[in-house]
């Protein structure tokens, strides 16, 4: 447990200081840790950008992104504390010798450094090179890098191997926010803690495993980057796979950060390859045109500002995910995630087996049992029973019931935290779990890059889907000829 551990003082450098993410993420989930007294004393918030910013102007740019991003009124203590951490460092990261300006900041009070890449990616080797230079690199120094490490194995090797040369994989936490969601973090406990479930959960009891993350918003003025990436990049690579390795992953014999990624690994690497032979009866690609949401009409992706007509991008992914090992061979993972769906919402199903040998006559009309888990929002988990309807009638009739747990009901007095505040938390205490392994990015990466090359290979068909629908209907096919179905989302 994260609270009672002893805080120590870092120096969190923050490249990209003016981007996005920095903005909406990082310096509201710092101002949250503020709030929670999670920042030790002396730790100091660095921004280093191209911006010819003074400190004042950041302070003014950080007081204004907590007003904007966190919703919440600044309460004038806390704010006094938290901008007293706030430095500025003009830096173009193109030029080495910039660098040579952190020295001022950082050697004055001379702490342990955290140096936090939220940039784009092809920039991360240049920083690098201007950390190294000034020996920004101790071995007490960490760094954080945002996703993506890469666009295929070859370019995450390519980064990891750079950032390898100044950092040891010890220092270096691989961000994948979904890791540091409550729900995420809950299917450890929920897997291994509950013997209800601990002994259920492989392919004896499991019929098959879905596993949704759909998204209502489009491209957010951001399409000449996505065109470039597509959502299996964007999205499977890390969030549905990172997912899918913790929901199939053995019990791990401790906690420590290693063990649990080596479990995951094992999953990542038990992963059946998609080729040009099996990518169509896999997989299902779909891009969204213009429809409705909300009664308001949307426009389709290639009608999007700045977008180019021809695109070919996937802005939807649909996978038979088939994991070739002992304990879960035979057992579908079916992966689903889009732009511009009716909602915003993320979740994991588990359908049982079904037990047949009283009730078979009636087996086709009776559902499996399964368990959903919503990941977001109405965090919770809904199980679903099968049970006889009451009454006087001889003959068993039955019929599906719902037992439903919800975080805000049951735990009233908790707050779900945002993940960057437990991300960021749990780097400043050096503990890695929650964080990527080179490994398992390059695991993943291999087997994206399977699917990427078969498409190519295979010239394999767009399927169209209207903006504010469940994507293509090939999606529902893919599970249909198993005599599946996604489960339904109600809205
Ligand atoms: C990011 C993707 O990693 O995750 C975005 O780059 C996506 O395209 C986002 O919208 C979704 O995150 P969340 O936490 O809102 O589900």
């Amino acid at each position: 447990m994260v609270f009672s551990q002893k805080k120590i003082s870092y120096d969190l450098v923050i490249f990209g200081a003016k981007g996005d993410l920095s903005k909406r993420k990082l310096i509201p989930s710092l101002y949250q840790l503020e709030i929670l007294n999670q920042l030790s004393e002396n730790t100091r918030i660095i921004g280093v950008g191209r911006a010819e910013w003074k400190k004042k102007d950041y302070r003014k740019i950080v007081k204004s992104s907590i007003k904007e991003f966190l919703n919440k009124k600044i309460i004038k203590k806390i704010w006094k504390k938290f901008k007293s951490r706030l430095y500025f460092c003009n830096i173009d990261v193109n030029h080495i010798s910039h660098f040579s300006k952190l020295k001022k900041i950082l050697f004055k009070k001379k702490k342990n450094i955290i140096h936090y890449f939220a940039m784009p990616q092809n920039t991360f080797g240049k920083i690098c090179k201007g950390l190294g230079k000034y020996k920004f690199n101790s071995s007490q120094d960490r760094v954080i890098l945002e996703k993506p490490v890469g666009n295929s194995l070859k370019t995450s090797k390519k980064i990891n191997n750079i950032v390898g040369n100044y950092f040891q994989e010890k220092q270096i936490f691989r961000i994948d926010h979904y890791l540091g969601k409550e729900t995420i973090l809950n299917l450890i406990a929920l897997k291994f803690y509950n013997s209800i479930f601990f002994n259920n959960w492989n392919k004896n009891t499991v019929d098959h495993v879905q596993i949704t993350v759909a998204e209502e918003v489009g491209i957010e003025g951001r399409w000449g980057y996505f065109d470039k990436i597509g959502q299996t990049r964007d999205m499977v690579q890390n969030h549905l796979l990172q997912i899918l390795s913790i929901v199939a992953m053995s019990p791990p014999h401790n906690l420590k950060a290693d063990t649990i990624k080596k479990e995951k690994l094992k999953i990542l690497r038990s992963l059946r390859m998609i080729n040009k032979k099996n990518v169509n009866l896999y997989t299902v690609r779909g891009q969204y045109t213009q429809g409705f949401y909300q009664g308001k009409k949307i426009p389709g992706y290639i009608d999007e500002i700045g977008a180019i007509k021809n695109s070919n991008t996937e802005t939807f992914i649909a996978i038979q995910a088939n994991i070739d090992n002992k304990e879960w061979n035979g057992v579908p993972f079916y992966l689903r995630t889009g732009k511009r769906l009716p909602i915003k919402h993320s979740e994991i199903v588990i359908y049982f087996k079904p037990v047949n040998y009283l009730f078979s006559e009636k087996i086709n009309n009776i559902p499996l049992n399964k368990i959903v888990i919503r990941l977001q929002p109405n965090e919770g988990i809904d199980i679903f029973i099968i049970n006889k309807i009451p009454g006087l009638d001889s003959n068993y009739k039955l019929r599906e019931v719902k037992l439903k747990f919800d975080y805000k009901k049951s735990f009233k007095k908790f707050r779900l935290c945002d993940s960057y505040e437990r991300l960021l938390l749990e780097c400043f205490l050096g503990i890695q779990s929650l964080f990527v392994s080179r490994n398992e990015i390059e695991a993943s990466w291999k087997w994206i890059d399977s699917i990427l090359n078969a498409w190519e290979n295979n010239k394999s068909k767009l399927e169209l889907y209207k903006a504010g629908t469940w994507g293509p209907k090939a999606s529902s096919n893919l599970l249909k000829k198993n005599n599946k179905s996604w489960n339904k989302i109600i809205c």
